[in-house]
């Protein structure tokens, strides 16, 4: 009777060493422990001992049937703590993840970027590029702005620390545009801008402009005029109303800035057009006779216009948006509109 005894202990620990999931250990546990189990067996044998022996090995028959218990408990622990362990190791949730999926959008600014570009396309002109960290020698001297040149200090530029800077207008394109092309030239240069700039419900230090040139035989401002009346109507879907204005910009001569309707209150005053009804925006005009001879146009025989304007501006016009801190807040209810 003992060494049966002995036996299924062998038994019974060489099984459980090889165990690793609950359902085998239940399996072990109901035919060693169940009601058909292993220990009823053993207890069917006890009837042909005598008194005293059974007595005996009842004891240990019980003895050993608590440390089967326990050994299965503990099993069962060590088991549950590796599930979970390898659950830790193997699964990780986002919480900041929104709990149904939220469908991109395309941002509104990049909306109005290629609109304009599908705009002046179909209109005949190119599509440039130029680098966003810029050499002073084409954001500036390039375009008429030497250095102690008081328009200078309108444009509070990021320096850099290799001696270029990030650029504060779009215009230094127009340069690299007619030293790279051949008249007649005709391109737009949609892109970022950088100015070290308070920011407010209208002003932000990064931003983008879109460069616009045209360089050709007999260009006056009436063509200015015309292509911007195109754009500005196009944009908005509808005749609106503009003003041009005298102004000042180092690179063209004479110089204008164009103003439209405030959109979001119709001219009545706000904090986006500062409450005077109007919106500047761009410059424009005809390109300064020393910016076409620095890329090497001869003035006497061609001339331009330029104009350069924020997107910003014009996508919080289209859509109402009343403070450009919108768009770089990153925040979904705003950006799912679009
Ligand atoms: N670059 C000027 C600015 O950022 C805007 C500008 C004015 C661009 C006149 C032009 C222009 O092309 O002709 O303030």
């Amino acid at each position: 009777m003992k060494e049966k005894i002995e036996a299924l202990k062998e038994s019974f620990n060489a099984k459980m060493g090889e165990i690793k999931q609950k359902d085998a250990l239940e399996q072990l546990r109901v035919a060693i422990l169940g009601k058909k189990g292993e220990f009823t067996a053993l207890m069917k044998d006890m009837k042909d001992l005598q008194a005293e022996t059974r007595k005996e090995v009842g004891q240990i028959i019980n003895n050993v049937k608590s440390e089967f218990e326990a050994a299965i408990a503990k099993k069962a622990k060590e088991i549950e703590e590796a599930e979970i362990a390898a659950k830790v190791a193997n699964e990780w949730s986002d919480i900041s993840w929104p709990e149904t999926p939220v469908q991109g959008s395309i941002h509104p600014l990049s909306i109005v970027r290629k609109e304009l570009e599908d705009l002046f396309i179909s209109m005949g002109f190119d599509i440039l590029d130029g680098p966003e960290m810029e050499e002073e020698y084409y954001n500036f001297n390039a375009l008429n702005i030497p250095e102690d040149h008081p328009a200078r200090d309108s444009q509070d530029t990021f320096w850099l620390k290799n001696g270029k800077l990030l650029r504060s207008q779009t215009s230094p394109v127009q340069i690299r545009g007619m030293l790279a092309k051949k008249p007649p030239i005709k391109f737009v240069c949609p892109g970022k801008t950088y100015r070290n700039e308070a920011v407010d419900a209208s002003h932000e230090h990064s931003f983008h402009q879109c460069e616009g040139l045209v360089v050709d035989k007999g260009i006056t401002v009436a063509h200015l005029i015309f292509t911007l009346k195109q754009i500005v109507s196009s944009i908005f879907g509808e005749e609106v109303e503009i003003r041009l204005r005298p102004s000042f910009f180092p690179f063209v001569e004479p110089g204008f800035e164009l103003d439209f309707k405030c959109r979001i209150c119709k001219g009545n005053g706000c904090s986006v057009c500062k409450q005077t009804g109007w919106i500047e925006y761009l410059g424009c005009g005809m390109i300064h006779p020393q910016v076409l001879k620095n890329c090497g146009i001869d003035p006497e025989i061609y001339s331009g216009f330029a104009f350069g304007g924020g997107i910003e501006r014009l996508t919080m016009m289209k859509y109402g948006i009343d403070d450009i801190r919108h768009f770089h807040a990153g925040d979904l209810r705003f950006l799912k509109q679009f």
